[in-house]
């Protein structure tokens, strides 16, 4: 275990503001900070910072907790690894710890991945008939080297008895997702045979995961095979060739469908190519691309399929708040292809040539629409006007109506005009579906983290104010079993909040949401900061509101002793109380 003074230095020493700024564009909204949340997609920010507590929520989606938290979030990290990347940012020494945990760890499965993939480059060298695939494909000696590329022989157990040397075991195997075991006899085999192999290598150096595409000619085996997930891979949050492409990639990134496309790029000199591994792109990559680069160039293959897959691409990184233009790749079926045809000047030119998606989206709006007519023309600005109103950057969205205009041949404040009204009834409609999510995730079906809470909506209302207080004033905590309230665990009807009040006790004033990793999820640390959240701006005495809880949490208890009669004759009454108490969700 990492002590608790050194967890309170790694939060003390990597400011929340300054490390959630490497990830969000934040602007100040009174005393607090606002941005684009990076766990969902959004148009209008909804996700905070709070300086004051040193902790972040999101509105919309609810995700929420404190610099550690937020990191082992966007970084796909546990508690422990979270605790350690901080400290390497800040410069801290974690003294040495005490016994590791058991199961599989990162470290040994990034080890094993280390030793495999030095396996299938040896191996490749040692194949003819993979050699001869890579000079077919025109990869060089260099190019192979550089992204260490290699070859899993057509075995079913060659990697298995390499790895066993090792001294990996079969389970350690299987959880990299290198070997599995057959059903039938219980015997390990190799996952990837006869298969020309890609490491997928992160931003950290670490090999985290393999693409291998088959050189055999049976039709039933698949072209491609990938790494499922992992306990060092996620591959919805993966880019392949991003630990090459991030030093090249900071103005504009190239994004390929396939592997094969990223390697001949980086070959041709287009070193800030990356490619998701074996999905369509997802949310985190949009937005991890945006961690590394301003601009992205979407590099699809020719036919349909890459054309639609272009256009999910588009909103997906439109709504990362990247720039996205599309590159068509002509005459050839994939930029692979291209560069192989009409080399790296053809490629150029067609970089050149890249277009927004605006610009596509107008010109078939062009076509639609006769606007040689006056009718026409309104017809076009109303179409473009919906468009424009669909991009979430302010500038483009300016850029785009003098562009309309211009060749519309139409007054700049009037397609304004029109634009302004359509993002209105948009931001109507998508603050509806915010408010709805939000009580959903609290009132109704679908709360996870306090399953209780739905059983019990008073109890546990006074519950979440009694926590939240605390978690924003822990110096109370010590004054909760006292004399006066008593407050123990066993008042607490839910068993997430009896949880949290525990470890309340555990820690007294010292409590701190950074110190809870190891026993609450993410999700569970995002709730408790949502309960201090909505209690931050308090106008009562803390205390005070605390002690009309507790009474609260004590009625409760004894309605489930009272008789049916005593209940119906205190009903009224108690629901005078509870439109006026101060501790439901927005009051207190
Ligand atoms: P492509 O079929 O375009 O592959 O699929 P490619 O990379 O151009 O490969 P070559 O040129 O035919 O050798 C694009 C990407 O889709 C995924 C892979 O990530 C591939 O690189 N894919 C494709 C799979 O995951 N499984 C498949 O069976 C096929
Ligand atoms: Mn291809």
């Amino acid at each position: 275990m990492i002590s608790q003074q050194v967890i309170e230095e790694i939060k003390y020493r990597n400011e929340i503001e300054e490390v959630i700024s490497g990830y969000v564009t934040l602007k100040r909204a009174g005393s607090n900070l606002v941005g684009l949340c990076p766990f969902h997609s959004e148009k209008s920010p909804s996700f905070t910072v709070f300086t004051g507590t040193k902790s972040f929520y999101c509105f919309g989606c609810g995700a929420g907790g404190d610099v550690i938290s937020f990191v082992m979030r966007t970084e796909n990290l546990d508690y422990r690894e979270a605790l350690h990347y901080l400290a390497k940012r800040a410069g801290i020494e974690i003294p040495e710890e005490g016994e590791r945990q058991t199961g599989v760890s990162r470290d040994r499965v990034l080890s094993m991945n280390r030793d495999a993939a030095r396996f299938f480059f040896d191996s490749l060298k040692k194949s003819r008939e993979a050699q001869e695939y890579i000079a077919k494909r025109g990869l060089s000696a260099a190019l192979c080297r550089h992204f260490g590329i290699g070859y899993a022989p057509a075995s079913f157990g060659a990697l298995f008895r390499f790895l066993s040397d090792k001294g990996y075991s079969k389970e350690e195997m299987q959880l990299a997702f290198l070997c599995s075991v057959s059903r039938k006899n219980n015997r390990s085999y190799d996952i990837f045979r006869n298969r020309i192999m890609f490491p997928v290598i992160d931003v950290r150096g670490d090999i985290i995961a393999f693409g291998g595409r088959t050189i055999g000619q049976d039709p039933a085996e698949s072209k491609y095979i990938n790494s499922s997930d992992t306990p060092v891979f996620n591959k919805r949050r993966n880019l392949f060739a991003l630990n090459f492409a991030r030093t090249s990639c900071a103005e504009r990134i190239i994004l390929c469908e396939g592997y094969m496309d990223v390697v001949s790029l980086h070959g041709a000199g287009f070193t800030n190519a990356v490619a998701s591994c074996g999905t369509a792109l997802t949310p985190d990559q949009a937005r991890l691309m945006r961690k590394y680069s301003k601009s992205a160039v979407i590099s699809y293959d020719a036919d349909e399929a890459g054309q639609r897959a272009a256009d999910k691409a588009f909103a997906l990184l439109g709504e990362a708040g990247m720039e996205a233009r599309l590159l068509k790749v002509e005459n050839a079926k994939d930029p692979d292809e291209y560069i192989r045809k009409f080399g790296k000047e053809g490629f150029s030119r067609l970089l050149d040539r890249s277009r927004s998606r605006f610009d596509f989206r107008f010109s078939s709006i062009l076509q639609k629409n006769d606007v040689s007519t006056p009718d026409g023309r309104v017809k076009a600005a109303a179409e473009a006007a919906e468009v424009i109103a669909g991009i979430p950057s302010q500038v483009e969205q300016d850029i785009y109506i003098r562009q309309v205009c211009k060749t519309l041949e139409l007054p700049y404040e009037s397609l304004k005009g029109d634009v302004g009204r359509k993002l209105a009834k948009r931001e109507k409609s998508l603050s509806k579906e915010r408010d709805a999510a939000i009580l959903r995730s609290t009132e109704g079906f679908g709360d996870r983290v306090n399953p209780d809470r739905l059983k019990n909506i008073g109890a546990a209302g006074a519950e979440d104010a009694i926590i939240g207080i605390l978690a924003l004033y822990p110096e109370l905590i010590p004054q909760m079993a006292g004399e006066e309230l008593r407050l123990t665990p066993d008042d607490f009807v839910t068993a997430f909040n009896r949880r949290v009040y525990e470890k309340m006790t555990e820690l007294g004033a010292s409590f701190d949401v950074g110190l809870i990793g190891d026993s609450f999820t993410p999700d569970e640390v995002a709730r408790i900061v949502r309960n201090t959240v909505l209690r931050q701006n308090l106008t009562e005495n803390g205390l005070t509101v605390i002690r009309q809880c507790v009474e609260k949490l004590r009625r409760n208890r004894e309605k489930d002793t009272l008789s049916l009669e005593e209940l119906i004759a205190g009903k009224r009454k108690k629901q005078k109380q509870n439109e006026r108490s101060p501790q439901g969700e927005g009051g207190a």
